[in-house]
């Protein structure tokens, strides 16, 4: 976590085909959080060179990259598309080459796209990787249902959908840095007392 400037919020796309819905979906929410003040960044799985995590091989460079830009995020966006109902290899693979030192205390937000109508399992299996990881979920997440009808490949045609990543990505500005606030209101007890 750095935020001595805009709170920076990194996105991570579970996806990988080029005319990823999640990617669309993602890169909607980071324009919430630069309308909301925030920088934002969308890192794509797909241009990684991450293989899955070996814990007797040595650090692959692409994964000390990400432990990097995901330490110096102020809030993270996970996006993943539904398979199989959960969330994707690519995006396991991604959060297992991360940890606690990357992920404690961080905000991070989330998004689940998925072609059925009853998108959800894949958010609450990657809420329960985030709390295992003690960070912060915020309260609004975006589970998108009949992804081919309400997101195109130029962006989100459905309004209601577009206005809900907007504030998710408002509230990943708002919440970023979460860990911090008892600290920067002066409440007893908190770190730095
Ligand atoms: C291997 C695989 C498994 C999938 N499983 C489900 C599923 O269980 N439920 C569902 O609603 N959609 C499922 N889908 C559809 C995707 O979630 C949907 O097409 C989504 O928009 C893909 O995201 P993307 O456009 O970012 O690739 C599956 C797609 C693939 C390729």
């Amino acid at each position: 976590m750095s935020q001595t400037t805009d709170p920076h919020v990194v996105a991570l796309c579970g996806g990988l085909r080029d005319a990823s819905r999640t990617r669309v979906a993602i890169e909607q929410a980071l324009d919430g959080a630069r309308a909301a003040g925030g920088t934002a960044e969308l890192v794509d799985l797909r241009d990684l060179d991450l293989p899955p995590l070996d814990p007797d091989a040595p650090t692959p460079p692409a994964a000390a990259a990400l432990a990097d830009t995901v330490t110096d995020a102020d809030a993270v966006l996970p996006g993943t598309p539904n398979y199989h109902g959960s969330y994707t290899g690519a995006l396991k693979d991604a959060l297992d080459h991360l940890g606690r030192d990357e992920f404690d205390e961080q905000t991070v937000g989330l998004v689940e796209v998925a072609a059925g109508s009853h998108p959800g399992p894949a958010l609450a299996h990657l809420r329960a990787v985030c709390r295992t990881l003690d960070a912060w979920t915020v309260p609004l997440e975006v589970a998108v249902p009949d992804s081919h009808s309400l997101i195109r490949d130029d962006g989100v045609t459905d309004t209601d959908l577009a206005e809900r990543l907007d504030r998710l990505g408002e509230q990943l500005v708002r919440y970023a840095g979460v860990a911090r606030y008892p600290e920067v209101a002066g409440v007893p007890g908190a770190h730095g007392d």
